[in-house]
């Protein structure tokens, strides 16, 4: 492909769109501007309004006013297949793939290549995916479902159904949320090689260190308002939160000083065949514990077995010295454990329910007087944690399913902070979580812990678990290879028990 000279059209084009639904006013006036062979950062904080542009752009919605143009001409989606058709790909913020469907069919879903007399050409069709994927440098069986793959799978997936598309602009919802380093390294391979064809890309993230790393271009959004679009190269982090926030943001990882006490929770030889193997830890009161590796190492596995979400085989889960029954999550909340699930859209929100609802799902009992929960005490327990979080919700009484990304997320949070927990296991606390909030969710774990929680905390953000745990734990392939004091835990330290063949101990 030819360079494109300056003067040519840019490949998307949004100015003063605005959308609303109902009384909520999701986009007021959003521009942007994406040139051909850009990879181009669009961020803001939770609830700005950046999926609700992409959804416009992908002509899920339809906007209220403003205009849509690619290669210069206006258009008009009314349908997600007249966006496609337009050559735009996108892949949402939640996988939309058809989990009993396989691997090959969610790329080709609806456009399958017929041979004569209308039949599917099947053989055609895996043979494509098998390329795209060897494009891809990814290693994915085409005949199996799709149910049961990894989020980094899933999206490799939707990259290769855009690519297939030949899409000239891909915009990807914050893809890289729940990937890990290696996956991340992966998934920027592709989009540079892309970029490099010609196309046009959007990124939303809201990790700077990849928006520097990735893109060229970045346009900032505030309340479903344009704010600003400049190079990368001329800004700085603090720049962009200021531009993105309005205000300047108190400090990321506090680390207060706490009392560190007795041995909360004890896990010991924790065993399920096939997903983790012999795990003993002890978390303690006052204690922050990271628990750092890769994306499938088998944290989160371990963290629903302590729950009992998930069963386990052997070994035993204790709570200030008294066992605790496996397979009981109801055990487990009436002795004072909580737990953020890493997947808070299916296991942790009732997305058709109300936000003041889902804050107060785990302490009804608590707020119900003669067998009934009272509007006034739900609501008021609810506005605590909301305004806390800084959820961005219409009112409490709002269907949690309309919030957006990361205001869901707070919703999650606040209903297990809620529960005055004794024990408090957080899987990616801070997933999808703007700076502003993330700040202040790092102060509410630090002062739990100074308040004598037994805090667990998941991460795969290194600087997270760097900078918040007292003592770091590192899984890798379903077994504790290392532990390290807060001294101790360097990055390389951390990553190399992560990934090293052989264990540490
Ligand atoms: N279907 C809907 N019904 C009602 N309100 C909605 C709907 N979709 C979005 N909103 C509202 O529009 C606003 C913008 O949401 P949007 O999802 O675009 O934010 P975002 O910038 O993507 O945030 P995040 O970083 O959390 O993903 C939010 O206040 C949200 O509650
Ligand atoms: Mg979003």
């Amino acid at each position: 492909m030819q360079p494109d000279t300056p003067s040519a059209p840019p490949a998307l084009e949004l100015a003063g769109v605005a959308k609303s639904f109902g009384s909520v006013v999701a986009l007021k006036s959003a521009d942007l501007r994406v040139e051909k062979g850009s990879i181009h950062a669009l961020i803001g904080e939770n609830g700005a309004g950046k999926s609700t542009l992409v959804k416009i752009v992908a002509g899920l919605y339809r906007r209220d006013d403003g205009t849509l143009a690619l290669d210069g001409e206006p258009v008009d989606f009314h349908t997600t297949a007249e966006s496609k058709a337009a050559g735009i790909a996108v892949i949402y913020q939640e996988p939309t793939l058809f989990p009993d469907l396989s691997v090959t069919e969610n790329i080709f879903m609806g456009r399958q290549p017929t041979r004569r007399f209308g039949r599917i050409d099947r053989r055609a069709m895996r043979e494509e995916a098998c390329a795209l994927f060897d494009r891809l440098g990814v290693r994915i069986d085409p005949d199996r479902p799709t149910d049961g793959l990894s989020i980094a799978d899933q999206q490799i997936i939707e990259i290769a159904k855009a690519i297939s598309l030949d899409a000239r602009v891909l915009i990807m919802d914050e893809p890289t949320a729940a990937l890990s380093g290696v996956e991340v390294d992966r998934l920027f391979a592709v989009a540079r090689a892309l970029r490099d064809e010609g196309r046009a890309l959007v990124f939303i993230s809201h990790r700077f260190d990849e928006i520097f790393d990735l893109c060229d271009t970045v346009t900032v959004m505030r309340d479903g308002a344009y704010v600003d679009t400049l190079p990368v190269a001329d800004t700085t982090v603090d720049g962009l939160v200021r531009m993105m926030v309005g205000r300047d943001v108190a400090e990321l990882f506090p680390k207060l000083p706490a009392e560190i006490g007795d041995d909360v929770l004890v896990v010991d030889g924790l065993s399920q065949p096939g997903v983790f193997h012999d795990v003993s830890f002890t978390v303690r009161a006052g204690e922050i514990v990271g628990l750092a590796g890769l994306v499938g190492a088998g944290r989160s596995e371990v963290a629903r077995a302590v729950f009992g979400v998930d069963p386990y085989a052997s070994g035993s889960v204790r709570v200030d010295g008294e066992p605790l029954p496996p397979g009981s999550p109801r055990a487990a909340i009436g002795r004072g454990l909580a737990l953020v699930p890493e997947d808070r859209r299916k296991q942790g929100l009732v997305l058709d329910q109300t936000v003041a609802r889902n804050v107060t799902l785990a302490i009804r009992e608590r707020l119900s007087r003669w067998g009934l929960v009272w509007d006034g005490l739900e609501n008021a327990a609810a506005r605590t944690w909301a305004s806390r979080l800084e959820v961005k919700t219409a009112a409490l009484d709002a269907e949690t399913g309309t919030l957006s990304g990361g205001n869901q997320q707070k919703v999650v949070l606040g209903k297990w902070l809620a529960s005055d927990p004794k024990v408090l296991i957080v899987d990616e606390p801070t997933r999808g979580i703007d700076v502003g909030t993330k700040a202040e969710v790092h102060r509410l774990l630090s002062r739990l812990a100074q308040q004598g929680v037994a805090v667990l905390m998941i991460s795969s953000e290194l600087p997270e678990v760097l900078g918040m745990a007292d003592r770091v734990l590192v899984m890798r392939e379903g077994r504790l290879t290392g532990e390290l004091d807060r001294a101790d835990a360097t990055p390389e330290a951390v990553m190399h028990a992560a990934t090293a063949e052989e264990a540490l101990r």
